[in-house]
């Protein structure tokens, strides 16, 4: 594996440039932190794609649950017509992600992509950034989110997958400052996770908002909210039935034992493993790893951003 072997660093040396771990570097665009693999394409992403108004797309910040909600969504849109395809393709092939993929492979131009009635695009681009461009249709938000401390070490694994990191170590402490500051991809954080929590509540019909959380205590309830979200709710006798097969068949038990999802294969676009993306998939994983000195520096940020502006989450 040729791990981060695609970086480009930004010719325009005015443009803010921050370390994130061994020689990976950040830029700031419009606010955010964007990783350098990904400056180019996020740029296209916003002068080129055009959303149709039956699209769906899927926005996260890394490491929120962006894998199992592709496979929800699949399975939720296409129900039993494609119900094998989750079996035998990893969620991330099943459905594209805009920056990471599409548009790091085409020229520029808008990727005429799937003759699928609906598509399913997914994103980790800010809506401070994005979020023109997708209200220029009437496509639909899909966004999920974790709370703070468990998306950082789920973070902080992910990365452990790299070489760069055995030559180099991203440090834990350092990985806590970085996050606190917002210096990590598509950072800050906080400011992504508040903008579209902001929209989702002036524009309910336009934008879902789902945490981790909500999924894993009761993933039926969240299923059946996001389909009648989506325009296509489970109806007839069997329509409890319908939820519980598609949240077990989604459930991270069920998708991390496909074979698909426990290669060490590296995608064609990304530079970790298809296996990367399954670690544990537990809540309140951060205690394992945080020490309370961390978990306070995070929990009073947290306080900071998110419950000061209304959002009572994270803590
Ligand atoms: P952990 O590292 O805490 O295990 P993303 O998909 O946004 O990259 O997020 C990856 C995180 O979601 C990882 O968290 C991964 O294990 C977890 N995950 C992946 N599929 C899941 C599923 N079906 N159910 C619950 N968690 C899942």
């Amino acid at each position: 594996m040729e791990a981060f072997a695609h970086q480009n660093p930004h010719p325009d040396s005015a443009i803010q440039k921050q370390k994130w771990f061994s020689d990976e570097f950040l830029y700031k665009f419009k606010g955010s932190w964007i990783w350098s693999t990904y400056l180019e394409s996020t740029k296209k992403v916003v002068e080129n794609f055009k959303p149709l108004p039956t699209d769906v797309i899927l926005a996260s910040f890394p490491k929120t649950g962006t894998t199992w909600l592709k496979a929800l969504l699949h399975s939720i849109i296409f129900r039993s017509s494609e119900e094998n395809s989750l079996i035998f393709n990893h969620p991330h092939e099943l459905i594209p992600s805009l920056e990471t993929k599409l548009f790091l492979e085409s020229n520029g131009k808008d990727p005429a992509f799937t003759d699928q009635k609906v598509r399913i695009l997914g994103t980790h681009i800010p809506y401070q950034i994005i979020g023109d461009v997708l209200n220029s249709s009437d496509c639909k938000i899909v966004y999920v989110t974790r709370n703070p401390k468990d998306t950082l070490v789920s973070l902080w694994h992910f990365i452990q997958k790299a070489k760069k990191f055995h030559e180099d170590p991203w440090t834990l402490e350092a990985a806590v400052d970085q996050f606190c500051n917002g210096v990590l991809p598509f950072g800050p954080y906080y400011d992504h996770v508040l903008a579209y929590r902001e929209e989702s509540l002036k524009r309910p019909w336009k934008v879902f908002f789902v945490t981790f959380e909500e999924l894993k205590d009761d993933g039926n309830k969240q299923v059946k909210r996001l389909a009648g979200f989506l325009g296509c709710p489970f109806e007839g006798e069997n329509a409890e039935e319908k939820i519980e097969e598609i949240v077990k068949s989604c459930g991270f038990e069920t998708l991390s034992n496909h074979e698909v999802n426990k290669s060490s294969e590296t995608p064609e676009c990304f530079p970790l493993p298809y296996n990367s993306f399954f670690r544990n998939g537990k809540v309140g994983d951060h205690e394992n790893y945080l020490k309370p000195e961390m978990i306070h520096q995070i929990d009073a940020i947290t306080r900071q951003k998110f419950h000061a502006s209304g959002f009572v989450y994270g803590i």
